[in-house]
């Protein structure tokens, strides 16, 4: 049976409990929970535990309390609308690489609080003293590890734990069908290599990763985007057109755990990818690097489970999941597995062997499975917060996400509020957001932006949230101001 995470204290499973219920609408906005004393009766829990609960929700947005009234559900904020439904092509352009370079670089700036850094920040989600002590032992006990060339396809420790935990995703991938990549970034740039050329045009989703959009330009690759549902991901009819008209040298998608949509696709679509994929023999490059982070277990099947003929390359890594200074991925190629170890020679011979090594005790020991388990119920609280600050302080009309796993929320503001001049904007109260812009070319999500929920919601990060609503309130309300036709 599929279960919701829950956290270990009594009051943080009951927290837990109405979040999901608040979530899944069986407890819609407006209503009233029961009374302290009521739910301490109907669960069987002392009266601190019900405060302790309730509190936990106010913190994290979703219920207020009302003087002599009682708790409420919280305004309850509409999830973004399958927008748009048109194939497009030539979809990279040069000045969506301008903007992402100006987000990196506002990411750098001293004293800044950052709200578009999509990986683990900060000690509670990350395994820091652990993974120091690993990487202590293997020194200590493999002395040679750093004074030798380490060769494609890598770690063989780390390979075969990767491939014992592709089968919790329904693979059952081996370690000589696994190559390790700097990152899970190398891992698609290999794989677009291995089943690409200049001029090809590939299939992605729309939005994509946005990273995707300057490796494709880089490699000489034209797109073409499919229609990517917010909440079903990558839209098959749409892909069964492409691929009948021959219109893709290959796909790229990420189908279990989207970034940014937090969207999977269901399992039945999935198998009829992997059956399209197979009957039209064109690779689908199979980003998996948040799958891991499903909120539900057991985690639903990815499409290279399906995959008979070796037409998926799945790309992983552990950016995530661990940290991201690791730079550790990897890419099980399919039918195209020699190419890709030829590439990756290539291209960068091998990964560091003491990272790999460390990361492979890791997973082994079985320190990276509760990890994981922990980081689960940790993001899925996060982003149930970070929903509730978004209903309470942005404009009237701005939708979120609900994710199905990650840490990120895709927020649709009201048409007037321009997400480039709202990164702007809250640069000079040092905030950095991730706008829409950067996830296609033109104005197609100018009204978007992605935050991140991966590190402490705190003060700080609470008050920046609320800064960017008031901003995004501001804009809105001056947008009504202006005269038409401007
Ligand atoms: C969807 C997706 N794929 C790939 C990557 C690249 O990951 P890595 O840091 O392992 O290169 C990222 C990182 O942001 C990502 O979000």
């Amino acid at each position: 049976m599929r279960t919701t995470p829950s956290a270990g204290s009594l009051y943080q499973i009951l927290a837990d409990d109405l979040t999901a219920a608040i979530s899944s609408g069986r407890l819609p906005a407006g209503s009233n929970l029961p009374s302290l004393r009521e739910c301490a009766i109907q669960r069987k829990l002392s009266l601190n535990t019900v405060t302790a609960a309730y509190r936990l929700l106010e913190d994290r947005g979703l219920i207020v309390a009302r003087p002599q009234s009682g708790f409420y559900v919280c305004s309850e904020l509409a999830e973004p609308e399958f927008a748009f439904r048109r194939i497009a092509k030539d979809v990279v352009g040069a000045a969506q690489e301008d903007l992402m370079t100006a987000v990196l670089e506002a990411q750098q700036r001293p004293g800044h609080i950052d709200l578009a850094f999509a990986a683990p920040r900060g000690k509670k989600f990350y395994p820091g003293e652990r993974l120091a002590r690993m990487t202590s032992s293997v020194l200590r006990r493999q002395g040679n590890v750093v004074a030798s060339y380490a060769m494609p396809p890598g770690s063989e420790l780390l390979r075969d734990q990767i491939a014992r935990r592709s089968q919790r995703l329904g693979m059952d991938l081996t370690a000589d069908c696994i190559v390790l990549t700097h990152g899970a970034m190398e891992a698609l740039h290999l794989a677009l290599r291995a089943v690409t050329r200049p001029g090809d045009f590939v299939g992605i989703e729309a939005p994509s990763y946005f990273n995707l959009y300057p490796l494709l330009s880089a490699l000489g690759l034209k797109a073409i985007e499919i229609p990517t549902h917010p909440q079903h991901g990558l839209d098959v009819d749409s892909v069964e057109s492409v691929l009948a008209e021959k219109r893709v040298a290959a796909l790229v998608a990420m189908p279990s755990v989207h970034n940014p949509l937090g969207c999977s696709m269901p399992v039945d679509a999935k198998q009829r990818l992997a059956k399209l994929l197979n009957q039209y023999k064109t690779p689908l490059i199979e980003d998996m690097v948040y799958a891991e982070l499903q909120f539900l277990e057991p985690l639903a099947p990815t499409v290279k489970a399906f995959d008979h003929g070796g037409w998926v390359l799945a790309c992983g890594g552990f950016s995530k999941t661990l940290a991201p200074d690791y730079r550790l991925g990897w890419i099980a190629g399919g039918r195209f597995s020699q190419a890709v170890q030829r590439l990756k020679f290539a291209s960068s011979a091998s990964e560091s062997m003491l990272l790999s090594e460390t990361v492979g005790q890791f997973l082994k020991s079985g320190g990276y499975e509760r990890h994981l388990s922990s980081l689960r119920r940790l993001y899925f609280a996060q982003v149930a917060t970070v929903r509730g600050l978004v209903a309470q302080f942005f404009p009237g009309g701005t939708r979120a996400t609900q994710p199905a796993g990650g840490f990120v929320l895709w927020v649709e503001l009201p048409p007037q509020v321009d997400s480039l001049k709202l990164f702007h904007a809250a640069l000079e109260k040092g905030i950095v957001m991730m706008p829409g812009q950067v996830y296609a070319k033109g104005p197609r999500y100018r009204h978007y932006l992605r935050l991140s929920c991966c590190q402490e919601i705190d003060e700080r990060f609470t008050s920046a949230v609320r800064t960017l609503g008031e901003l995004a309130v501001k804009m809105q309300k001056d947008g009504n101001k202006a005269p038409k036709g401007r």
